[in-house]
Formats: structure tokens, sequence, C-alpha cells
């Protein structure tokens, strides 16, 4: 279960940033996420402090943009040796497709990064997502389609609700990659996470890798709740 916890480290402050990364180590929790507030603070100089930590780093900086940029740009972090990463499957298959390639380019079969598509943000409900894409779809059909472009552009899977793991397995099948955030412990906060599950609900339903974020940043003692959190999944 170490391996499938991913710690997002959402916050800009360096010495928070060592704080919970060392603690994580300590515990044997390899996964740290970077997105904008972390990857600013630390750079691309930080990839290397954190690897040489042995910690695994997923970059979530969601990309999204023309093909040509998100292939240069997931090249680039791939050079730089991030070991997961992803993008809005809403950009389209030749993005994802333009990534995928330039990501195998500049990586070895060994130090491949994980590529995944983003479906919908798991702070969208249902009603939410009818209104800002003028769409009447239900929002797991709109999850599911996502899923199957992003296996068909050839990425190794998706992020996604844990509330949608069994329609995007039963399309994309088992060996597709399912990381969830939208996870909360019954003891946290909710936010503005609108569609979550436990930590211990999102295994049983077969995520592959569950990131947690402020139930373990605005803890009063993080190891504790790192450590509440694997208990729960175990
Ligand atoms: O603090 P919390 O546990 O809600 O953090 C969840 C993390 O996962 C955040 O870094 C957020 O940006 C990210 N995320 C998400 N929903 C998605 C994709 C990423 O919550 N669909």
């Amino acid at each position: 279960m170490k391996d499938r916890l991913i710690v997002a480290l959402d916050t800009g402050d360096l010495e928070d940033i060592e704080g919970i990364s060392g603690r994580l180590m300590e515990m044997g929790v390899p996964w740290v996420k970077l997105g904008f507030q972390a990857f600013s603070s630390v750079g691309v100089a930080g990839f290397e402090w954190l690897g040489q930590n042995g910690h695994r780093i997923f970059l979530d900086l969601k990309f999204h943009d023309i093909p040509n940029t998100v292939a240069r740009d997931v090249g680039m972090m791939t050079k730089h040796g991030v070991h997961m990463m992803n993008m809005h499957a809403a950009g389209g298959i030749e993005m994802m497709q333009a990534a995928r390639v330039s990501a195998d380019a500049a990586s070895s079969r060994k130090s491949r990064p994980i590529l995944l598509g983003v479906t919908m943000l798991t702070s969208i409900d249902g009603s939410g997502f009818q209104a800002s894409f003028g769409s009447e779809r239900p929002l797991t059909e709109q999850v599911v389609h996502l899923a199957r472009q992003t296996q068909e552009a050839g990425l190794a899977g998706v992020v996604a609700s844990p509330l949608e793991i069994e329609p995007i397995r039963a399309a994309c099948g088992d060996d597709f990659v399912i990381v969830t955030p939208g996870i909360r412990p019954k003891w946290a906060a909710t936010g503005d996470q609108r569609r979550f599950t436990t930590p211990a609900e999102a295994i049983t339903r077969g995520a592959d890798y569950i990131v947690v974020g402020r139930p373990v940043l605005e803890a009063a003692d993080p190891g504790e709740a790192i450590k509440r959190i694997l208990d729960e999944m175990m």
C-alpha cells in the first residue's frame, strides 16, 4: 500500500515540503505529487534532490495546449526525471499521442514516465459539468468517453474520481492505470472536493494509486495523518 499512496505537496513552503517528504521517506512512502506551487518553489533542481532521497515524482501540471507545445513540455520534464505526469484528456487524442511519442523519445524503456489523462476534476459534480460544458450528458459517460480517448492515444491511464473506477475498468480493462484524488478519510474536512470516497473505499473499488493532499498538509501532525491513511488502506 505504501507504493500506492501519493501525497500532494500542495504548498510553496520549502520547509513544509522538506518536512513532509522527509516523514514520507521515513515511513517508506515514495510518491509525492508536485503541482504549480511546489514546482515553482523547488524547480527542476528539486526533482534531483527528491529523487536522491528516494522519492518518485508525480508532476501534476495538467498540460492542456496544442500538441506541439504539450509534446515539448512532456519531453523536457521526462528528461528531468519525472516519474508520472498528466494532461487534460479534453486536449484531444492528437495532443496525448504527441505527448506519448515525445516521452518515449526522451526516455529509455526503464525510465519511461507514467502518462495520465485527467478526465474531469473531482471538484466538479454532475450539474457543474453540465452547466460549464453546456452538455446534457451524464458526467460518468463523459468521464468514460475521455478515458477511452486516453487509452486510444496510448497513455497509461487516467486521473478520475474513485466513484468512476468501475465504469472506467469496464471500458478500459484491468491494466489501465487509475489514479484517484477526491479522497477523504472520515476524520478530514471535505473542502472543495465533490466526488470523493474514503481511502479504504477507493482501494476496494480498484484504484491503483490514491492522491491525498489537505488531509495530510492541514493535519496538526502530518506523520500521524499519513499513518492513519495507510492503516485505512490496508
Ligand atoms: O487536498 P486534496 O486531497 O483535495 O488534493 C487533491 C489533489 O489532487 C490536488 O492537488 C488537486 O489539484 C488534485 N486533483 C484533483 N482532482 C483531479 C485532478 C487532480 O483533486 N481530477
